[in-house]
């Protein structure tokens, strides 16, 4: 059977430093993994396109959170009850499973999360699978809820336990007081991260595609849903391909390619916040290398949405005929501030100012509390809470001569007069509103991967077989590799010089005088190097160099002198290999 694309890229990965599982030496562990310096280069440019499009073009501000954080953020959240994962128990070996994961495995059913345990149990069964591991048969083993969040201690003693974060984005909420006040109190205003997020997968897999430890870019837009529209007509001509529902669900159900303008007007996209962020996404996915014919959206079906979700869509990448989840796009309503404001005491509203002030009816309640206090003791002021809610929303329940709440599923009357209720005219200003929040979410880590996977080339150069990696100039590691001829002569000198101008400039160069000229390019291929340059004699003689450009492996010959400014040229896609003004030399 031939090697496929994700075992020579693991392989490759390893061997030319992009990731490798980490703490090898002491038997590694499941789940995290190390990027090497080709990776660690690749992912600071990666992050740092994400930044300049999704923080500094949409003028929003970046902030740095803890990665720990204490449990009530995540009692707010819903993390504590609802973060969790369908876990099997093989009773022979002992190993755990994903239980979706080994019904999409091995039935034809693609989107196992959203289906319920019993059902999944049910298919377990039916289906008579068996444990990957040792092959043991699973049916009848119960399948059981897995919280995915790494538990920790906060400082000594266990009164103060914390959560590494499962999502950068609580970083965020939880912040959303003092944020607003940065913002002026004005919405819409977006909030980005980029950091790490840990989730305690049952199985991690696919290398750096499913781990327990992984970098999030996320951005959180605070939005007014009443006033605030983006501006669609910046995106309405992207072409995407979409899989809705109504696709997923049809037996002959396709992707629809269309534009995002197109899927606004006939109500695929009913988000216009969505809509537009998936128009951004995808001519920035395909800045940064992600090939468009291997890429999707797809929206979450029912059962798959996470708790706080009203709609979402994520973007998709084909590795290996497999799709892979690269982001989600949430609609996430006013549920996480909601929360926040729930469980902290905190303001987690905006003031929005109306035009021109309103005169309006309200209802209040000041209750006479030496009544309340003998006649209800300790329950009083919940009672006298529970008579201002009422009156906000029934005035019609203080027409009698008595009035009855429910306090904790408990009913108490008290006599009307006794609340002192009153409806008089007051003039507002403005009114408090809970933001809504609509969240662009990318995973790194995958995002990587996929931007290597669609790179990968084999061809063949001067009759051998070549490896290569088409990266994009704006992301790959290293721009130009500065080769002498040989060390000696002073071409190793001259080229050291030239490397050191290059760098100077701005650009990443590798250095490389160890093995014949085919040799070094051949290892610069490999990490995706777009141009090398090589110093021989003639650059003694008549200060020109060789400038060979990676997927067409042309070459031509170039005077030194604004080699920089070329090659930036060159990388930052301002000019193309053909255009530049140089003499042709013979290829490899
Ligand atoms: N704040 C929303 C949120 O966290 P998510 O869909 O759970 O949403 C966002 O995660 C992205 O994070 C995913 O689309 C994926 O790219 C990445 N991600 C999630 N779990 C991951 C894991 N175990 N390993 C690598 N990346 C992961």
């Amino acid at each position: 059977m031939s090697e496929s694309t994700a075992e020579k890229l693991v392989e490759l990965a390893k061997r030319r430093g992009y990731f490798f599982p980490s703490a090898g030496a002491y038997g590694g562990v499941a789940g995290f993994y190390t990027f090497g310096p080709q990776g660690a280069a690749l992912k600071q440019n990666v992050e740092d396109a994400w930044r300049e499009r999704f923080a500094v073009r949409e003028g929003h501000q970046e902030i740095d959170a803890p990665t720990v954080m204490p449990e009530p953020v995540f009692e707010a959240s819903g993390h504590l009850d609802g973060f969790d994962d369908m876990l099997v128990e093989c009773a022979d070996c002992g190993e755990s499973h994903r239980a979706d994961h080994l019904i999409e495995d091995n039935t034809a059913i693609e989107e196992a999360e959203s289906i319920a345990i019993e059902e999944v149990e049910d298919l377990i069964d039916e289906h008579q699978l068996v444990c990957p591991s040792c092959g043991a048969d699973l049916s009848g083993e119960p399948v059981d809820d897995f919280n995915l969040m790494f538990g920790t201690n906060i400082g000594p003693g266990d009164s103060s336990p914390g959560y590494l974060r499962p999502e950068t984005a609580q970083g965020i909420f939880v912040e959303f007081p003092l944020l607003k006040e940065y913002a002026r109190n004005q919405l819409p205003f977006g909030v980005t991260q980029i950091g790490k997020a840990y989730r305690n997968e049952i199985s991690p897999r696919k290398s750096v595609i499913r781990t327990r430890e992984f970098t999030q870019a996320e951005l959180e837009l605070f939005v007014d849903p009443e006033e605030n529209d983006p501006d669609l007509s910046r995106v309405e001509d992207v072409e995407v391909r979409l899989y809705p529902i109504g696709e997923q669900e049809d037996e002959d159900g396709e992707l629809i390619e269309t534009t995002i303008g197109e899927a606004v007007d006939d109500g695929t996209l009913a988000s216009p916040w969505i809509a537009y962020y998936l128009g951004v996404a995808q001519e920035w996915y395909e800045r940064v290398g992600v090939d468009a014919d291997r890429f999707r959206f797809r929206q979450h079906l029912a059962g798959e949405r996470a708790h706080y979700a009203s709609d979402c869509w994520d973007a998709e990448a084909e590795l290996d005929e497999d799709w892979i989840e690269l982001a989600g796009f949430a609609y996430r309503g006013d549920y996480d501030l909601s929360k926040h404001a729930e469980h902290s005491d905190e303001d987690f509203t905006i003031f929005k100012q109306y035009d021109e002030p309103v005169t309006v009816e309200r209802a209040t309640v000041d209750p006479d509390m030496s009544y309340l206090g003998p006649e209800f003791g300790g329950q009083a002021q919940a009672v006298a809470d529970a008579l201002a809610d009422l009156a906000e929303e029934d005035r019609s329940a203080f027409e009698g001569e008595d009035v009855t709440v429910d306090v904790d599923g408990e009913e108490y009357t008290v006599p009307v007069e006794k609340t002192d209720f009153s409806v008089d005219e007051v003039t507002e200003s403005g009114e408090h509103i809970t933001p809504h929040v609509v969240e662009p979410s990318f995973g790194v880590d995958r995002l990587l991967y996929t931007i290597l996977d669609h790179a990968y080339a084999e061809d063949e150069v001067g009759g051998e077989e070549r490896t290569y990696l088409s990266l994009d100039a704006e992301v790959a590691p290293t721009t130009v590799g500065v080769f002498p001829l040989m060390d000696k002569e002073g071409l190793g000198e001259r080229a050291r010089d030239l490397a050191a101008e290059l760098r100077a400039a701005g650009l990443s160069v590798n250095y490389d005088d160890s093995g014949a000229i085919g040799r070094r390019y051949r290892r610069q291929d490999e990490i995706g190097t777009p141009f090398c340059v090589t110093v021989d004699y003639e650059t003694l003689e008549d200060g020109t160099v060789t400038v060979r450009e990676r997927d067409s492996t042309e070459q031509l010959r170039v005077p030194v002198d604004d080699l920089d400014e070329t090659l930036t040229a060159l990388s930052e896609g301002d000019l193309a290999f053909a255009d530049v003004d140089g003499e042709p030399v013979e290829e490899e």
